[in-house]
């Protein structure tokens, strides 16, 4: 009874026919057009005939939803031809009649989305639980008819429990193993502030091709470097401090930009052209994420310094002021990266000494290329 009645109701809207001839959408921009040719391999008619066909599906996919009801199991496009699943076989004639492909799959969408919402209240009521354990991303994969949970390959056993424990049994689900954990896409610019271990607060010396270069008394070997929000910009790969520098190397996780500029903590950046060490006496700014953009003179090259930590050896002088949580932040002259500040005494209300690394040395040491604006 209540089948005929929907479709009856769809008779009413004039059911679409996926695949029936259609007027082509030729409103596409050209810079949209270059970037389909580029990365799908479509010319301009061939684009137009696509974008046509698949905004077509998306209404017949909504037909064919309405009026399988529970029994609807997802629908996907293949090569621009559309697939329906069903988990009723009674329904495929009517798939097949809207132009589609039907398959019979056992598991119904609503089912397989109950099992994703259970997961999404039990990350709510448990914070942080799933990127604790390791997971990416769980979402409803139709073509496979189960739910995906994507895991670090240390965290699939995790995975199977999580996706069981919302009632899902094997045929239900599948674990997919990925590289690494999803982050969202950050610019890095010198002196912008970073967190060692979601706790202590410093400053980005220098991006280089494969992260950013820092104070090393900031972080060790493994800590990992994050945005106030929590978002991954990197992990420590190397540190040295004290003795003979106080520098580190953050290797910068994908999706990251690190970018070859300077925070000017007025709106805007400075780009940095290369790392040309200045002379005693030259001018030079610093830039850092509790002051900001202070200037000053560079006063001793090559200064052994002792710490409350141990000596460090090889630092420049300057009477540029920092306080805590500039650590690690940019020294430049003019355009030219000079180094990460390392430490020393004074702030910015009376001024005062500030020592930095040159970056040079890091480069060096890690192999590793300055980042150019
Ligand atoms: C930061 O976390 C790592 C990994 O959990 C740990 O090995 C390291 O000791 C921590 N470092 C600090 C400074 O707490
Ligand atoms: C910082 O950059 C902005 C935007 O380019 C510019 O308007 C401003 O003058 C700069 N400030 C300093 C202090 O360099």
């Amino acid at each position: 009874m209540e089948f005929t009645l929907f479709l009856a109701a769809l008779a009413l809207f004039q059911p679409i026919v996926y695949g029936a001839p259609t007027q082509a959408v030729n409103s596409l921009h050209p810079e949209i057009l270059a970037a389909m040719k580029r990365d799908l391999g479509l010319d301009a008619e061939q684009a137009h005939v696509r974008v046509a066909r698949e905004l077509q599906a998306t209404e017949v996919i909504e037909q064919l939803r309405t009026l399988a009801g529970n029994s609807f199991g997802g629908a996907w496009l293949v090569d621009g031809e559309l697939n329906v699943a069903v988990t009723d076989e009674a329904l495929a004639s009517e798939v097949t009649a809207a132009g589609a492909t039907p398959l019979v799959v056992s598991n119904s969408l609503s089912k397989l989305e109950e099992a994703k919402e259970a997961l999404d209240n039990l990350d709510i009521k448990q914070t942080k639980r799933l990127e604790a354990t390791g997971i990416a991303a769980y979402y409803v994969d139709f073509a496979a008819n189960k739910l995906v949970l994507e895991a670090l390959s240390g965290s699939t056993a995790q995975a199977e429990d999580l996706a069981k424990q919302v009632g899902l049994v094997e045929s239900e689900f599948e674990v997919r193993t990925v590289k690494e954990l999803p982050s969202t896409f950050v610019t890095v610019r010198g002196g912008d502030p970073y967190y060692i271990n979601n706790s202590a607060r410093c400053s980005v010396g220098f991006s280089v091709t494969t992260g950013f270069v820092s104070a090393g008394h900031c972080g060790s070997a493994g800590d990992s470097a994050t945005t106030s929000s929590g978002v991954a910009l990197g992990t420590f790969s190397g540190s040295v401090f004290p003795g003979s520098g106080d520098y580190s190397y953050i290797r910068g996780s994908s999706g990251n930009t690190f970018s070859g500029t300077i925070n000017n903590y007025s709106g805007g950046t400075i780009t940095v052209s290369g790392s040309t060490a200045s002379a005693v006496g030259a001018s030079i700014c610093r830039s850092g994420s509790t002051t900001g953009v202070f200037c000053g003179t560079v006063r001793a090259l090559g200064a052994t310094v002792s710490y409350s930590q141990g000596r460090v050896t090889g630092l420049t002088q300057t009477n540029v002021c920092a306080e805590p949580g500039d650590s690690g932040g940019s020294f430049y002259s003019g355009a030219q990266a000079q180094g990460v500040t390392s430490g020393g005494s004074g702030d910015c209300t009376s001024g005062g000494t500030t020592y930095f690394q040159p970056v040079n040395e890091i480069l060096s040491a890690y192999s590793l290329t300055l980042a150019r604006g």
